[in-house]
Parts: C-alpha cells; sequence; structure tokens
C-alpha cells in the first residue's frame, strides 16, 4: 500500500488533522519525539509571540496501540490552544449570542504576497479570512507531526533525516536588521538524510524521480520559492569535468556534487537539499493594496506576525524530505509489517553489495 499523507484544519479553528495511511504495522511511535519536532517548529529566531501562547502537542485518534501502528490509518490531531479566542469567529457551525473574540470583522484588505487576492478570487469568498486561514502555515504544524512518524520508519533502515539553516549567523543578524525596521526576513535552509540506500526513485517521470518528488515537497511548503538538489544552481557555471562525483573504488565518491541522486535516483550518498525562503508577507508597516469593499487604495492587514521564520522552515523542511523519502523507501522495501520492510532493506543491500 502506497504511504499517503492527507491534512485538515485552520489555523485559528480548533485543530489541525493529518491522517496517513499506508504504514507498516508494528513501527514504534514514541509521543516524546513527535513534540521535540512540534516544539523544534514553534522556536526559532523571529518567530511571534502565537509560538509562546501554544505549546504544541500531538494527539493520536486512530491507528496506533501501545506506541505500535496497527496497519490502519493513523489519525494525528494538533489542537489549536489559541483557538479560545476565536470560538466565535472561526465557529463550524453558524455562531450563537454576540459578536465576541477575534475574527468577527471580516478581512478587506489582502496583503501582497499571501495568499489573500488569489483566495478570494478563486473562491469567491467575501471575507479574506476564508483563504488565509487555510493559507496560513499554521498547518505545517501536523506536517511535523507526519513527518516525525516519517522519520520513525526511517530510522528502522538507518535513514536520519536532518534540518538546518545556513549560515546562522547572517540570518540572526538580518533578522534583527528587519526586526528594527519593522520589517520581515527571509533565508535558506538545507537538509541532509544519510544512511539512503542506492535505488530510491527512478529516472524518468516526475511521479518517479526523487530529484523532482524532493522538489515539489519543498516547495510545496509556504514561502518556498527556490529549490536546489546538491550544488544546484552552482553547477550551471561549471565545466563537466567539475561538475560531476567520480565513482572510484567500492563504489565510492569523493565529492558529492550532485547531492546524493543522479538520474532522479539516489545513488547511496548524502542527499542533500536546499530551500530559499521569501521574506514573510505581513508587515507591520503594511505595503499598499486594495480595499475590496471599496476598490480604493489601502494599507494591508496587519496581524499579529514573524519577522522571520526560517528556523522554523528549517523543521518543516526536514519533515517534508523525511515524508518523501518514506514514501520512496516504503515503495522499494513495501511490507505490512514492519518486520517485512526491514528485511527487504537487508536483503536488497545484500544484492547490491557485490559491486
Ligand atoms: C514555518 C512558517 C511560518 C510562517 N509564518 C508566517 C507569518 O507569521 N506571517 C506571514 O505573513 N507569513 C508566514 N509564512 C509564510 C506564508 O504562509 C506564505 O508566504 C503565504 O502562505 C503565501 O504563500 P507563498 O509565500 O508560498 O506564495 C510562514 C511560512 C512558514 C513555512
Amino acid at each position: 500500500m502506497t504511504l499517503r499523507l492527507a491534512t485538515a484544519g485552520e489555523s485559528h479553528g480548533p485543530a489541525l488533522v493529518a491522517i496517513v495511511t499506508g504504514l507498516p504495522a508494528g513501527l514504534e511511535l514514541e509521543r516524546p519525539a513527535i513534540d521535540a519536532d512540534l516544539r523544534r517548529r514553534q522556536e526559532g529566531y523571529g518567530r511571534s509571540p502565537r509560538q509562546q501562547i501554544e505549546q504544541d502537542s500531538v494527539e493520536v485518534l486512530a491507528g496506533l496501540r501501545h506506541g505500535r501502528t496497527l496497519g490502519t490509518p493513523l489519525a494525528l490531531v494538533v489542537r489549536n490552544v489559541d483557538h479560545k479566542n476565536w470560538t466565535w469567529g472561526m465557529a463550524p457551525w453558524p455562531p450563537e449570542g454576540e459578536p465576541v473574540g477575534k475574527g468577527t470583522k471580516p478581512v478587506t484588505l489582502p496583503r501582497p504576497g499571501h495568499a489573500d487576492l488569489p483566495g478570494v478570487l478563486k473562491y469567491g469568498h467575501q471575507d479574506v479570512r476564508n483563504a488565509l486561514e487555510r493559507a496560513s502555515a499554521r498547518h505545517t504544524a501536523v506536517h511535523v507531526a507526519a513527518g516525525a512518524v516519517a522519520k520513525a520508519l526511517l530510522a528502522t533502515i538507518g535513514i536520519v533525516v536532518r534540518g538546518a539553516t545556513v549560515d546562522e549567523e547572517a540570518l540572526r543578524t538580518a533578522i534583527d536588521e528587519a526586526r528594527a525596521d519593522r520589517d520581515t526576513a527571509g533565508g535558506v535552509v538545507e537538509v541532509r538524510a544519510t544512511g539512503v540506500p542506492p535505488g530510491l526513485g527512478s529516472y524518468a517521470a516526475k511521479e518517479d524521480r526523487l530529484d523532482a518528488r524532493l522538489a515539489a515537497a519543498l516547495m510545496g511548503i509556504q514561502a518556498v520559492k527556490g529549490v536546489e538538489i546538491g550544488d544546484g544552481f552552482a553547477l550551471a557555471g561549471l565545466r563537466g569535468s567539475q561538475a560531476h562525483d567520480e565513482i572510484r573504488p567500492n563504489r565510492r565518491r569523493e565529492t558529492n556534487r550532485a547531492g546524493g541522486i543522479e538520474a532522479g535516483v539516489s545513488n547511496g550518498e548524502e542527499i542533500v537539499a536546499r530551500a530559499a525562503m521569501k521574506p514573510l508577507p505581513t508587515l507591520m508597516k503594511p505595503l499598499r493594496t486594495i480595499d475590496l469593499e471599496t476598490g480604493e487604495e489601502a494599507a494591508a492587514l496587519v496581524e499579529r506576525s514573524d519577522v522571520a521564520a526560517v528556523e522554523a522552515l528549517a523543521v518543516v523542511a526536514e519533515a517534508a524530505v523525511a515524508w518523501e523519502l518514506a514514501v520512496a523507501a516504503h515503495e522499494k522495501f513495501g511490507g505490512d509489517a514492519i518486520g517485512d520492510f526491514v528485511a527487504a532493506h537487508e536483503a536488497y543491500l545484500d544484492r547490491i553489495r557485490w559491486r
């Protein structure tokens, strides 16, 4: 069965939900490991006070018994603690009583760079909130929870995935400067995966190529506007003789410019992927926009927001890469029970050992 992930949830709604199907039975999950990743996503330089208000924690509603998967759909929930301030504004059913709390007035001032304008045009909303609530990166919380599950699966075959920011010191300086100017900042993150066997992915179709899948997964995260695998963009300026990784005896490579993927297939080297994040679109000194009610020029919506979320992106990108690698590994090794998955991986390593 293919590993699949579906999510639901609005930023200030009652909860975020993820349903993971296709997991082998018997996989051990640890709640503290999932919660630790949720916490890592919330920390990070430049994030808004919302992260202090809410301390995310995972609940499991189905698919797990006594810490082991049952081979049935796994249902994960992360509650929005802040929903208590939005019970009227984000009520799923028509609310009773007088409007109270946040989200009671329609938002009509779309922020440039956010989902606000394309969202209301596409779905026919009057209130920008109907678009921004789902577009918000708040929902990356359940992706991180699903990524922690993927990492547990990958760990059974020795794959470790880790995301980090690139050039931490320069990033923090840029964030400080942006905060002082009441502006926002972006940055670059890098995800590395070790222990990936050769042979995940395939050559031709974009649905199969591992590089294409990682790129789509990373570009699928809010505010990511550029992705590279290995030396990526820099390779375009090199000669072929400088750009490729020579194959030495025992399949050893002395360089890893390809970032662990050749022809859409993992080659056994460390997988290296980078993602570039644009500066966040919610500005305390707002850009110009139009009021959707009057058509007049106006200043864009100002709402509590991060100055930067690059360190958080490192955690979200780690989860996205872990998820894609778990899908590709499960596709290759299969298994309804975790022991089948591990045994298939071992048998495969035995088969390719002679080369
Ligand atoms: C972890 C994370 C946190 C984010 N936090 C904010 C935020 O506080 N304010 C904001 O305006 N955008 C934030 N964003 C970015 C917006 O969600 C994103 O720019 C918006 O949904 C439009 O999508 P696009 O940038 O991919 O075009 C965040 C993104 C990520 C990955």
